[in-house]
């Protein structure tokens, strides 16, 4: 730690700048950057699972060509995050063996199942409605890389969320059936979504750091607030209910006050001791390893390519 650096650091952080890869900065701001870039990373990968699911089975053409392309921008994203992360001096296959060997967190919503269609709808409109909310903020984030990689993903992530929305609204102007399969996803993915943002802010291990920092522009409390009074008017238009007797409107805050959150369901999760954890990391560590002849071709390919052009 060195006192000129620090103080140009702070000087920086402070007037609101960005931090990049080639400028000096602490150890402890380097580190919990990796920690969760590298988990907003295996996120999406992960994220990619409970959606893939349905693309051999979605009902139309149209909506099997949308969740593809969406399915696929969630890889970009893992993509754009993982590079991102390198650029503090780890490489891809530490921060992919830390995903395997479960040393590494994703977001525990990933690790429920998309038992119906409507599931996929509710994903959308929910999980990418709470990412959203989660991701604009760290586009202001005060490391340069992953403020810019957010721009992008910010971007595509309104689509995610609005194709969960307009598929929902097909949904519920059909069948009794059909509007019955939407309340029960909602019902089995609303705790989660609010889950996403992370525990209390007076339970959070990094928020005052990481806010001081600049990393955490709006706490978790705060994000989860703003999603449920945004979600709740949407439930509305929808005409589906939240499965939370103590949501209601309260004049006095303007905002919505809601239940308490089960955090023993949140850290058993988060643990690894979900519904779908062990799969989620199988099917990681299966795709990781059913796609090792590829890595070692590219590789292969791209050092023949390297001496060619030495010669
Ligand atoms: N799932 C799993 N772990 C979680 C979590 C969640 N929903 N919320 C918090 N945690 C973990 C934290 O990682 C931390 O554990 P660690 O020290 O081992 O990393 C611990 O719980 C304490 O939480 P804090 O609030 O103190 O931690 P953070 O300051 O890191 O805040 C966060 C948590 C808000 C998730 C923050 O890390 C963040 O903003 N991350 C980047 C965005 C992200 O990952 N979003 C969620 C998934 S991306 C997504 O949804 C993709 C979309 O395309 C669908």
């Amino acid at each position: 730690e060195n006192p000129a650096y620090q103080a140009e650091f702070d000087a920086k952080i402070d007037a609101g700048g960005y931090i990049e890869a080639k400028d000096w900065m602490p150890e402890s701001y380097r580190k919990t950057l990796v920690r969760q870039i590298s988990q907003h990373a295996h996120s999406e990968i992960v994220g990619m699972l409970p959606e893939g699911n349905w693309i051999t089975r979605a009902p139309t053409l149209k909506r099997k060509a949308i969740l593809l392309a969406k399915v696929q921008d969630e890889g970009g994203h893992g993509l754009y995050l993982y590079a991102a992360a390198e650029t503090l001096g780890v490489s891809r296959d530490e921060l992919l063996d830390a995903l395997h060997s479960g040393k590494a967190k994703y977001s525990s919503i990933f690790n429920y199942p998309t038992l119906t269609w409507a599931d996929i709808g509710v994903v959308g409109w929910l999980v990418d409605g709470a990412a959203i909310m989660n991701q604009i903020p760290l586009c202001k984030c005060s490391y340069g890389p992953y403020a810019r990689a957010m721009v992008r993903i910010c971007k595509e992530e309104s689509f995610h969320q609005r194709q969960g929305y307009d598929l929902l609204l097909t949904m519920m102007k059909g069948t009794q059936e059909q509007r019955d399969m939407v309340q029960d996803a909602v019902n089995r993915w609303w705790w989660p979504s609010i889950m996403m943002f992370g525990p209390h802010d007076k339970d959070s291990t990094h928020s005052a750091q990481s806010s001081r920092w600049g990393i955490k522009r709006i706490s978790n409390d705060d994000l989860r607030q703003k999603f449920v009074d945004a979600t709740v008017e949407q439930a509305k238009v929808l005409g589906v209910t939240m499965p939370d007797p103590e949501l209601k409107w309260n004049e006095a805050r303007g905002h919505y006050d809601f239940g308490v959150i089960d955090w023993d369901e949140f850290w058993n999760v988060v643990n690894g001791h979900g519904q779908g954890n062990v799969d989620r990391l199988a099917a990681r560590v299966k795709a990781w390893d059913d796609g090792a002849w590829v890595r070692e071709a590219a590789l292969e390919y791209a050092r023949k390519h390297d001496a060619r052009d030495s010669r």
